[in-house]
């Protein structure tokens, strides 16, 4: 059974380009990418112009009104992680969210208050400064170019934006934008954005004070004072990105470098190939029912401690050597029982999956030189807060929900998180955005990123471990069922097709539980050929993902 599964997950044709490699959640977005880069960009001119045209293309995750992670790594081997996370405004406070009675509200996750200070045109704008080749302004007009001429709507998105304005029409810049004052927009209809090609006009002529001073500043703030919202232009004209030493480690000969805090993606990946570095899961086989138990288990060890330690360490000292440390790993390797499942029941904190759709969208870059770029960001939810800034154009995030409202209440993701990721001035929320670049023997080997909230973090795990140890192409790698453990609720969510009748009995058998659920993630990766090839996996999960290249 497995081996006929396999044997059709390779045959679903992995694209390949001799040179370079831009593969998204929409193939408008990877198109402009691969422009820049016929152009003469290089991979992070590539990666700001693709992350400007998600903003215009795939509204519900690309964004300017939210924040994520950039891990680079140069073909000569040097590598930085860019941290562009949301922070929480200045007049954010610890209970914020919290009722007279003491009880979590929605203003976590709907409407203006939700909304962390957006860190996303900062954080390009440095990579630009630092790393980029061409003009700014270059990068940039794609996408100024895409949202006054506009595009065709897909099927996905026509639904999205009709579901997102009926449900959310107290939001006037929302309702009249996306959804048209009620006259929903259709598939294949043209979608031009004027408000947004005018905030996209200033940053393309005026860099990051473009985005947070002047014009568009204002309308964030103005969007703010109607419903409750803190943020404020002295908050704006404060955000800072932060350049962060890469969080590097090993597995079977393969190179690492990944994100640290403040998300927890990266520690959580890396702890998870220590715990299992000597295991052969090879020789135990793809989705087996050992393989599963014995990944779950690290799981549900490594997410354990994910809430207990992590949070921004800005604010709170994360104990990352300790829980990288071998001798660490190891113990709690040895404390899997390959029998039986162990109850998540005896730990006191931990997270649990929820049922909204988690968006956050990520995109992998490789340049005719070998220089990397992969790439998570988000608005948190779909369409995070629901509220567009009415003047500019585009959505605001609501980040604020992946702070710890109450310590030991559940937020949006039903994640119960501990006081590392308490709301505090100018604090980042925990994520768990986990862009990964691997390599071997000092030549770029993969790029791999996903979206899906805490289930990023497995989605990337498992997608390394089918190229890496199963030998799948990069297209049978993404395409391949997954399954997702996160201690608690102490339950093994699985795609459709992931597991044989048998292999469920058998997981049954060690005490498991099991949960069938929907897709998860969206990870797309590019993988390094042994001739310099650029073979890319491009999710099928979302309809208009794609990649581009040459
Ligand atoms: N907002 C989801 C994450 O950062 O993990």
């Amino acid at each position: 059974m497995i081996a006929t599964a396999l044997l059709a997950l390779q045959i679903g044709a992995t694209q390949r380009y001799q040179k370079v490699a831009v593969v998204s959640d929409q193939v408008l977005a990877s198109k402009v990418g691969a422009d820049i880069l016929r152009k003469g960009g290089n991979a992070i001119d590539a990666a700001v112009a693709t992350g400007f045209a998600l903003e215009v293309v795939h509204p519900a995750a690309g964004n300017i009104g939210g924040g994520g992670f950039m891990v680079y790594r140069s073909a000569k081997g040097e590598t930085f992680a860019l941290d562009y996370r949301e922070t929480a405004p200045g007049k954010a406070f610890r209970e914020m969210y919290l009722d007279k009675n003491g009880n979590p509200t929605s203003e976590s996750y709907l409407g203006p208050k939700a909304s962390g200070v957006p860190g996303t045109v900062a954080g390009f704008y440095a990579a630009h400064q630092k790393y980029g080749k061409l003009k700014w302004r270059d990068v940039v007009e794609p996408s100024v170019q895409l949202a006054e001429r506009g595009f065709a709507i897909s099927p996905s998105l026509a639904d999205g934006l009709k579901d997102l304005a009926s449900k959310n029409k107290q939001f006037k810049g929302t309702w009249r934008i996306f959804g048209r004052s009620g006259n929903f927009y259709k598939a294949g209809e043209t979608f031009r954005q004027p408000e947004l090609a005018k905030t996209l006009e200033r940053i393309r002529d005026k860099g990051q004070s473009g985005f947070y001073e002047g014009e568009t500043a204002q309308a964030i703030v103005d969007t703010m004072n109607p419903g409750n919202g803190i943020i404020t232009l002295q908050d704006l004209k404060n955000y800072k990105p932060e350049w962060r030493k890469a969080l590097t480690g090993s597995y079977q000969g393969y190179d690492i470098v990944t994100m640290p805090p403040p998300s927890s993606g990266g520690a959580v990946l890396l702890m998870m190939f220590g715990m299992l570095k000597n295991d052969n899961l090879k020789t135990m086989g793809f989705n087996s029912a050992a393989t599963v138990h014995l990944e779950a288990e690290t799981m549900r060890r490594c997410f354990a401690d994910r809430a207990e330690y992590m949070g921004d360490p800005g604010f709170v000292e994360v104990p990352l050597l300790k829980l990288l440390d071998p001798n660490y790993l190891a113990k709690r390797r040895s404390e899997i029982d390959l029998d039986h499942a162990s109850p998540s029941s005896l730990t006191k904190s931990g997270l649990n999956l929820g049922n909204e759709k988690q968006q956050t969208t990520h995109f992998s870059i490789v340049d005719a030189d070998g220089n990397a770029v992969s790439n998570t960001y988000t608005l948190n939810d779909s369409y995070g807060s629901k509220v567009t800034v009415d003047k500019g154009g585009f959505l605001l995030n609501n980040e604020m929900d992946d702070f710890t409202s109450k310590p030991g209440s559940p937020n949006r993701y039903n994640l119960i998180q501990g006081e590392a990721n308490a709301i505090k001035p100018g604090k980042r929320p925990l994520s768990s955005m986990t862009p990964t670049i691997l390599s071997r023997n000092g030549k770029l080997f993969m790029v791999v990123g996903s979206p899906g909230g805490p289930t990023i973090i497995n989605t990337v795990f498992e997608a390394i471990l089918n190229v890496t140890v199963h030998n799948m192409t990069a297209q049978g790698a993404v395409t391949a069922p997954r399954f997702h453990h996160q201690w608690l609720p102490d339950e093994i969510h699985y795609e459709p097709f992931a597991f044989t009748n048998d292999t469920l009995a058998i997981l049954k058998s060690k005490g498991h539980t099991l949960v069938k659920g929907g897709g998860q993630g969206s990870c797309h990766v590019i993988v390094i050929g042994a001739n310099g090839e650029r073979y890319v996996g491009c999710d099928p999960r979302l309809s208009t993902a794609g990649q581009d290249g040459y």
